[in-house]
């Protein structure tokens, strides 16, 4: 079994990036990017402010690493009110759902992470709960058993998600508000880099910073990771200064190339384009070949390679496109055979 969980390049939260929290922004203003997200999201603030009334229920969706979590917080801090965090696959039973929502007041946000993995009899008490602020309950067994209506403070609820194909669509239609998260541009990520050098005291130069913002797959989870192991590296093998040289020494080191593809990355493209002919092949095929379950190629490994347009999803299956044969250096044959006259 190889290592697609110790991947440098892997944008879902590892115990390392704990550290991470103290380099969270706090406020719309210390985000960097997400421009459309960000510009949205303070309308929302503003108009609940004037009214003086709870935000409405809002989702975030998008790939892992991009900030969904950190935005609900700074909701929290924007609106000054207090944040529950809980996620999907914690709220096992109903009854662990009412006792959150009973110990809310008016205005708190309700964080629910990874909001597509909440149970079905979870999510039907979420819907009245989400919709008229009410909480149904059932006392009593058999033939005397009664329903009572217990009325909760107005809250609201950030989900977040990474799939939102899974959302059911009555939860998806109960929030007010739906936002989605994109890859960061390099000037964003840049930015992102340099902000985090700063709060660390890393000395870097503007050079050193591109090159790790470069190869941080536009994912400031990555981008932050990466520049924690150039600073490592910095710190061991140079004089503790990130310069492009060391930066990209550091990053050679992880096998981390020039567009952030790392190995793992490559070994998909190349198993679709040596073994498979360039495709299409099926993601489980794929799997096979190289000892990964097919979720997990999908859902870390992919999203990339496709955002990098390396790789083409088809009802037949995946395929590898010409910029990957071009960035991995294979001769690119499209196909068409050379006919005799
Ligand atoms: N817009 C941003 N500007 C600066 N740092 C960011 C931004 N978005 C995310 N981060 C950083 O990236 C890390 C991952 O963000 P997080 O909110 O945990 O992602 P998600 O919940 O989408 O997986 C956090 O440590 C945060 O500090
Ligand atoms: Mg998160």
């Amino acid at each position: 079994m190889n290592d697609i969980n110790k991947r440098s390049v892997d944008p879902e939260p590892k115990p390392d990036d704990r550290q991470d929290n103290t380099l969270r922004p706090q406020r719309l203003l210390d985000l960097i990017g997400q421009e459309n997200v960000k510009e949205n999201l303070s309308i929302l603030i503003t108009a609940a402010r004037q009214r003086t009334e709870s935000l409405d229920h809002v989702l975030f969706y998008g790939p892992p690493g991009l900030g969904k979590t950190t935005l609900a917080h700074v909701l929290a801090n924007e609106m000054d009110v207090n944040i529950k965090v809980t996620s999907g696959p914690a709220i096992e039973r109903a009854g662990d759902l009412a006792a959150i929502l009973t110990n809310l007041h008016a205005g708190d946000i309700l964080f629910i992470d990874e909001v597509h993995r909440l149970g079905k009899v979870v999510e039907e008490v979420l819907y009245p709960a989400m919709e008229d602020f009410a909480l149904d309950i059932i006392i009593g067994k058999g033939p005397s058993a009664r329903s009572i209506r217990l009325k909760l403070p107005h809250f609201t609820v950030i989900g977040a998600t990474t799939r939102m194909a899974l959302i059911t669509a009555p939860l998806r239609a109960r929030f007010g508000a739906v936002y989605r998260l994109e890859y960061y541009n390099p000037e964003a990520m840049h930015l992102i880099v340099k902000r985090a050098a700063g709060l660390l005291e890393v000395e870097a130069q503007d050079e050193g910073i591109h090159e790790i913002a470069l190869r941080a797959r536009g994912t400031p989870r990555v981008a932050l990771r990466l520049l924690r192991r150039v600073r490592d590296y910095a710190q061991v093998r140079a004089d503790g200064v990130i310069t492009r040289k060391v930066a990209g020494e550091a990053l050679n080191l992880l096998a981390i190339d020039n567009l952030g593809l790392d190995d793992v990355d490559r070994r998909v493209l190349k198993t679709i384009i040596e073994k498979y002919d360039g495709g299409p092949v099926g993601l489980s095929t794929i799997g096979a070949s190289i000892s990964e379950e097919p979720d997990t190629i999908m859902d870390v490994v992919e999203p990339y390679l496709l955002q990098m347009g390396f790789l083409d999803r088809t009802p037949q299956g995946r395929v590898a496109t010409r910029q990957a044969y071009e960035h991995l250096d294979i001769p690119y044959n499209d196909g068409v055979q050379p006919r005799l006259i």
